[in-house]
């Protein structure tokens, strides 16, 4: 077997069921599960249909390299979003599985492994689990920046020694972030832009949640804008990752896109070939309906905006719950450690929750997820008022009303 394997953590869903063993839960309260971020708003009937519509395609094998309607359809949703005048739709655009295998496949195409001293991969801490995957299973270490409240989140990437960078050879940003919910400024880009420039690494920008935001004049600022605004035509060693999944209610689906530098994009292409990932053709044609049509998405904000500011309202004070710059998830402190609250919000008020330390690594002495629990406010704004309503309870039977 690969000796890597070995290197990969149980992944924080095992780690919650460890963590619920035996902890029996209070009857006559509902379920309500908040520790998943999958979308629970409906997804849009023009979908379904569209997938419906063109199952008699299922009689052919897709191309790798997906159709051109769906490149050209992703490309136009790319130069719309992010006020670009130019995307290649044939060789800056690939689609992918959703963005999850292509977060994780890209380290394997992208990393040299014969590197001497051996490669490292850099990426938030806490962190999606499968950066960290994946830079094991490409042969490297990968290296945590934390990322903590009192530095609004942002990425101080200060804090690797300047020996750890000619190393660096892929750098994972999650923008805007699963969990902290931060998204990068134009100057955090700047400052990576710059490591990239000098070390030679390359940048994968996770963008799923780009879509997830509560002001419609203030979009996040994604990393190809970033890139076209600070005038680096072609997006040198830059690859950004996003996805149907949460934009658009259809993490069944699998269905996202990469975009960016077309000689990295060449090769990975290369790689997806063998790889044998070709996106389902009914997948492909209901993909560019989605992309196409914005006014779903509007809806989908619209509901998350709601929930988020009745549970930033209904959490104040003390406890208070910060309002994320975008996303669904509140990144939550609190009050006692964040298994011990996960626990026994779970036994005695049947939510569930996951803990910030199962998203975060010890590193140079702290676990930056420790005392925080990820709430994925995903389900109906009923069930998250019901929710936060049950943790106001816990709240105050642990002293802190
Ligand atoms: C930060 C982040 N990136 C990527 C993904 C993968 O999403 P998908 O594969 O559905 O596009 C997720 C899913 O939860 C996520 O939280």
């Amino acid at each position: 077997m690969n000796s890597n394997l070995n290197l990969l953590q149980p992944y924080p869903f095992q780690k919650l069921r460890e963590l619920f063993d035996g902890v029996t839960h209070k009857a006559g309260l509902n379920p309500i599960n908040l520790h998943i971020g999958e979308p629970k708003h409906a997804t849009p009937d023009f979908i379904r249909q569209s997938v419906a519509d063109h199952l008699n395609r299922l009689s052919h094998y897709p191309t790798t390299q997906g159709t051109p309607e769906l490149r050209q359809s992703i490309a136009d949703w790319v130069m719309r979003r992010f006020n670009l005048p130019a995307v290649n739709p044939d060789i800056e655009i690939i689609p992918v599985n959703g963005s999850r295998e292509a977060l994780f496949s890209f380290a394997q195409a992208v990393i040299d492994t014969t590197a001497k001293p051996a490669p490292y991969v850099v990426c938030p801490n806490p962190f999606y689990q499968i950066y960290e995957g994946a830079a094991f299973l490409g042969g490297a270490s990968p290296q945590y920046i934390n990322t903590t409240a009192d530095k609004a989140f942002r990425l101080d990437f200060t804090q690797l020694p300047g020996t750890a960078w000619p190393r660096t050879q892929l750098i994972y940003v999650c923008n805007p972030n699963n969990p902290t919910g931060g998204v990068m400024s134009l100057d955090e880009w700047r400052q990576l832009f710059e490591l990239s420039d000098r070390h030679g690494c390359i940048i994968a920008a996770d963008e799923c949640y780009s879509e997830i935001y509560f002001d419609e004049n203030q979009p996040p600022l994604g990393a190809l804008a970033a890139a076209h605004q600070l005038g680096r035509t072609g997006f040198p060693r830059l690859v950004v990752f996003n996805s149907l999944s949460k934009r658009s209610n259809v993490p069944g689906l699998r269905s996202g896109f990469v975009a960016g530098n077309a000689q990295i994009l060449e090769k990975y292409l290369l790689y997806r070939t063998y790889h044998g990932c070709a996106m389902n053709p009914a997948s492909q044609a209901a993909s560019i309906a989605a992309w196409n049509d914005e006014n779903h998405v509007l809806e989908n904000r619209r509901l998350y905006t709601q929930k988020f500011s009745k549970a930033t309202t209904m959490l104040s004070g003390a406890t208070a719950a910060q309002m994320p710059d975008a996303g669904f998830y509140l990144w939550y402190k609190t009050p006692v450690s964040d298994t011990e609250f996960t626990k026994r919000l779970r036994r005695d008020y049947n939510v569930t929750v996951l803990p910030g330390s199962y998203l975060g690594r010890e590193v140079r002495g702290v676990n930056p997820g420790e005392n925080h629990v990820r709430i994925a406010l995903v389900a109906s704004l009923n069930e998250c008022t019901e929710a936060i309503d049950r943790i106001k309870s816990l709240l105050n039977n642990l002293g802190y009303a």
